[in-house]
Order: C-alpha cells, then sequence, then structure tokens
C-alpha cells in the first residue's frame, strides 16, 4: 500500500530549516522560521522559565494524566491574559478553554470542533496569510476562501479589499484574523479598523477565528489583545487559538489553547464538551509540562513580573533590528524606500523580494528566507546585520 504514495513537498517554513541545517557553508544565516534570537545568535530559555521549571521540579508529585482538556489553572490564567481580568464574557462565564498541543492543535482543534458540530464549512483567511494555515483547515474538512489583505504597491494594509472580500461572505463562516503581529506581513489593523470588523462580523452574523500567536511582541500584553477584546465584546461566538511558543520561547513544548466563546454559559458548556471530544479522538489529553511552566508564572507574582520584563526585552531587541535592518540597507546603497519595515510589528518583515530575489539570497549568499518574501527581523543581530544587508542589496 505504501509504493504509490507521491513524495510530499518541502515545508514553505520547517522545510528551510532542514536545508539551512545541510547546508555546509559557514557564513549561513537562517531567518526563515520564527524564532527569537538574541544578540549572541542564541535562543536561550527564559530566566522565568528555567525557574517555574525548578519549583516544578521539587513540586511534581505524580505525572498522572491530565484530564482531557488540561491544566485547570492554566485554562485560567489564559483567559485572564486573553481578555484580562474583568471582561464580561468571563464574568458571564461564556469562555471555555482548552489546552492544546501549540496555537497549530488549537487551530486543528477549533476546525475539526466546527465541522463537526456546526453546519459552518466556510473559512476565510488572509492573501497573504501563514503558510500552515490553508492545509490546516482544509485537512480539517473546511473550505478556505481568501480575503485581501496586502496592498503590495503602498506596502500597507487593504482595508477596503479586505471589507469588499467580506461582503461576500455567508450567515456561519468563519474569518481567521491574526490578533496582532501579522503573519507574514507584520501589519496590523488599527483599533477602528478592529470596530469596523467587529460590526461586520456581527451584522453578517461571520465568526471570527483569531491566531493569536504573538501577544506581547507588538506593542504590549494588553494593547496586542485590543482587538481581540474588542470582538470579544460585540459578537455572540468567537474562537482563539493562541500559542505560548514566542512570548514564553517555549517553542519545543507544544503549547497553546483553544477557546471558545458562546451566546450563554450554557451553550458554552455544551459545546466545550464537544471540543473535549475532539481532543479525546485525537490525542486523548495534552501533555502537562508547557502548561505547568505557563501557569506557574502567570499564578506567581515574582514570576510574572520576571517573564514581563523578558518579554519586554525580547520586544525592544526586535524593533531595535528593524530600526538598524533600514538604516543598514540605506548605507548599502539602496535606493529603495524600506521604511515601511519600521512600520511592521512583530517578528517579521514582508520585504517585497520576489521568488528569484529569495532563491539568489540563499544559492549565492547563504541568506534563508520565507519564498514569500518574509523575513524574520527576530533572527537578526547586530553581527549578522551587515552581511544581510549586503546580500540583499546585491540581489535587488
Ligand atoms: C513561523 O511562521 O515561522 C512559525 O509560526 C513557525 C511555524 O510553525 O511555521
Amino acid at each position: 500500500i505504501f509504493s504509490d504514495v507521491e513524495l510530499a513537498p518541502a515545508d514553505p517554513i520547517l522545510g528551510l530549516t532542514d536545508a539551512f541545517k545541510a547546508d555546509p557553508r559557514s557564513e549561513k544565516i537562517n531567518l526563515g522560521v520564527g524564532i527569537f534570537k538574541d544578540e549572541a545568535g542564541d535562543t536561550p530559555v527564559l530566566a522565568s522559565v528555567k525557574q517555574a521549571e525548578a519549583i516544578l521540579l521539587a513540586e511534581e508529585s505524580s505525572k498522572n494524566y491530565l484530564g482531557i482538556d488540561g491544566v485547570q489553572l492554566y485554562n485560567k490564567v489564559v483567559q485572564e491574559l486573553l481578555f484580562g481580568n474583568e471582561h464580561q464574557v468571563l464574568k458571564d462565564k461564556r469562555a471555555v478553554t482548552a489546552q492544546a498541543p501549540g496555537g497549530t492543535g488549537a487551530l486543528r482543534i477549533a476546525a475539526e470542533f466546527v465541522v463537526r458540530n456546526t453546519p459552518s464549512r466556510v473559512v476565510w483567511i488572509s492573501n497573504p496569510t501563514w503558510a500552515n494555515h490553508r492545509s490546516v483547515f482544509e485537512t480539517a474538512g473546511l473550505e478556505v476562501k481568501e480575503y485581501a489583505y496586502y496592498d503590495a504597491e503602498q506596502q500597507d494594509l487593504d482595508f477596503s479589499g479586505m471589507l469588499a472580500s467580506l461582503a461576500d461572505a455567508q450567515p456561519g463562516d468563519l474569518v481567521l484574523l491574526h490578533g496582532c503581529c501579522h503573519n507574514p506581513t507584520g501589519i496590523d489593523l488599527n483599533l477602528s479598523q478592529w470596530q469596523t470588523i467587529a460590526d461586520l462580523c456581527f451584522e453578517k452574523s461571520l465568526v471570527p477565528l483569531f491566531d493569536f500567536a504573538y501577544q506581547g511582541f507588538g506593542k504590549g500584553l494588553n494593547e496586542d489583545a485590543a482587538g481581540l477584546r474588542l470582538l470579544a465584546a460585540k459578537v455572540p461566538e468567537l474562537l482563539v487559538a493562541n500559542s505560548f511558543s514566542k512570548n514564553f520561547g517555549l517553542y519545543n513544548e507544544r503549547i497553546g489553547a483553544v477557546t471558545l466563546i458562546a451566546d450563554s454559559a450554557e451553550t458554552a458548556a455544551v459545546a466545550f464538551s464537544q471540543v473535549k471530544r475532539t481532543i479525546r479522538a485525537n490525542y486523548s489529553n495534552p501533555p502537562a509540562h508547557g502548561a505547568l511552566i505557563v501557569s506557574t508564572i502567570l499564578s506567581r507574582p515574582e514570576l510574572r513580573v520576571l517573564w514581563e520584563q523578558e518579554l519586554t526585552t525580547m520586544r525592544n531587541r526586535i524593533a531595535e533590528m528593524r530600526t538598524l535592518f533600514v538604516a543598514s540597507l540605506k548605507a548599502e546603497g539602496v535606493k529603495q524606500d524600506f521604511s515601511f519595515i519600521e512600520r511592521q510589528a512583530g517578528m517579521f518583515s514582508f520585504s517585497g523580494l520576489n521568488k528569484q530575489q529569495v532563491q539568489r539570497l540563499r544559492d549565492e549568499f547563504a541568506v534563508y528566507i520565507v519564498g514569500s518574501g518574509r523575513i524574520s527581523v527576530a533572527g537578526m543581530t547586530n553581527a549578522n546585520m551587515g552581511a544581510i544587508c549586503k546580500a540583499i542589496a546585491a540581489v535587488l
């Protein structure tokens, strides 16, 4: 049965890491996958995480199974981080949360839950979006449609295009929204645009599905959640898939959560029984370690303060690299205006480089970026900036 299986294409992001590892050139630079690097080019474990792990090592008394929805304290602190302590949906108990294996696992659970339990079959994703969205949703049985998002000429948001596309959405359709730090463009909605989208979803009975993977990497923990909180206050039903890979640096712990908001506490509880059923059929119940780290940090004030400081350091470093990137390109004699890169938020910059230029960067200069022209600014350092900008200047 296996002899006729076709070879899968390399993954556009993680496949790049494989190619990078296999590249023998010592000067190689990986700006593909979104991983935060410090000034030394390392991705160290956060001090807050190390301290939480020390506590867990001392205090953990059993490796018994978790419940299907994971660590209870974790699910509570996730809700508070997403919505703030005072949000009405929490007071009304309209939000239910299950721990999930990363943001990707959360998206998959959300999509499969929708397909198995509701009449909705369509999800709208931005053009462009994270390279894995389409695959996750189609594998779960959703039909994927695209809404306009990026104005390549202005290197800005195409908000009127977004609204025009979503005018065709039907009641019950899901609309995938990036909570902040849009991947790959780095361009986010402002508050009045979020309000317009909230009104649109409400009037057309669309169901927002937030992919929220970079809380704290844009402007701050609360500022980055403003769009989500605004929509949650307006619409009766909403889904969130959030991830702690980036903001806690817990990439390989695969820790995230799926949150469902229903129009009443009763409906939420019933829907949650089916979310749990979906989880049980996929991986039974989640692993504990990542959730215990996050819940230990978020529930102990001294660890939370330390983590927020570390998060601020990461955010500021990425912002510094953006500024240095724009200045260094200029210093290399690049005439094109790249100042838009400083206006983008989060780990990524959408550079506007085309496929041939991306290929040349890799072949001639051992600089790896995603085929769409997405550059991980979080992988830049003072040390590698010169080489990166020389290479880009050469291929432009
Ligand atoms: C990325 O976009 O680089 C990250 O979200 C990692 C991944 O899984 O693709």
